[in-house]
């Protein structure tokens, strides 16, 4: 068996220009488009590409976007107050905190500044928390990317075993909770699971979001699944490389993500798709 690939670069192009005309409709209703507020503190060059290609993202779809850097040496007050000023700005729809933060901030203070109703990442403890009592939330951009791969590509989750083997706040918790939300029967499996083969032999749906380049190796995988593979790194052949052993896994899936050009170009679309939502619930709000 060859497993049909999930492009996720093809699909986050057509759900951006979905977007497109979206927005152009919103803003002959609104009389003004919606505007993602990115801040990024500090030279790290990997968050500045993720930023690049945030702002790039809002440029294509017709989106208002304004870029605020801010040198490492920023005090966690002076952030915390951009947020506020942030929070009540009426011209923004979305606020994002570019992560990791230099040692001297701290990370879940500045994520519970950020108002809920502009929290496009989903990390905010209302969102999370909301997410998890089934209530109206911002959905995380990653796990919410996976499900409209599974989604785009006419998976049915009904019924089905998904095994997600990684924990983590921002993927394996929040897409465990999606998968469960579309009538999935979910394993939750992480480095402590024991016999990590045997669970993953059972899933019709794989999600691996671990960070261990080619952990999950083709003959982990069930004749026959989904494989959504969300990690990358670099690996020793100096190419990226994604939590599942491409080439052995192909000969088992019926559809698999590549690394790259598979959920990465849809966590950023699902970026765009969160500041539309806020946009929208903000502008029926008031
Ligand atoms: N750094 C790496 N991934 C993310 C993300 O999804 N959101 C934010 N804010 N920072 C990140």
């Amino acid at each position: 068996m060859s497993a049909t690939i999930i492009d996720g670069k093809d699909l986050s192009l057509a759900l951006k220009d979905e977007m497109k005309v979206q927005i152009a409709q919103l803003e002959a209703k609104y009389g003004r488009k919606p505007c993602l507020s990115v801040i990024i503190v500090g030279e790290d060059p990997a968050s500045q590409s993720y930023v690049r290609g945030k702002i790039k993202a809002a440029a294509y779809v017709g989106m208002d976007s304004r870029l605020i850097e801010l040198p490492a040496s920023v005090s966690q007050d002076e952030l915390l107050s951009l947020i506020r000023d942030l929070n009540a700005d009426g011209g923004v729809d979305g606020i994002l905190v570019q992560l990791p933060l230099p040692k001297h901030i701290d990370s879940n203070l500045v994520i519970e500044a950020i108002a809920p109703a502009k929290d496009v990442d989903g990390f905010h403890p209302v969102n999370v928390a909301n997410l998890w009592l089934g209530l109206d939330c911002m959905v995380p951009c990653t796990p919410k990317g996976v499900m409209k791969m599974l989604e785009r590509a006419g998976i049915e989750v009904a019924g089905k075993t998904a095994v997600v083997v990684g924990r983590s706040n921002i993927v394996g918790k929040p897409v465990a909770k999606l998968l469960l939300d579309a009538n999935a029967t979910v394993i939750l499996a992480h480095s402590r699971t024991k016999d990590l083969k045997a669970m993953t032999l059972q899933a019709d749906i794989l999600v691996a979001a671990t960070g261990a380049i080619g952990l999950i190796k083709g003959d982990m995988v069930k004749p026959g699944a989904a494989v959504i593979d969300v990690g990358i790194g670099r690996g020793a052949d100096g190419k990226l490389h994604g939590d599942v052993d491409f080439e052995s896994a192909c000969e088992r899936a019926a559809y698999i993500t590549p690394v790259p050009g598979g959920v990465g170009p849809m966590t950023i679309t699902m970026l765009m798709a969160n500041t539309i939502e806020c946009f929208i619930k903000r502008m029926h709000a008031c």
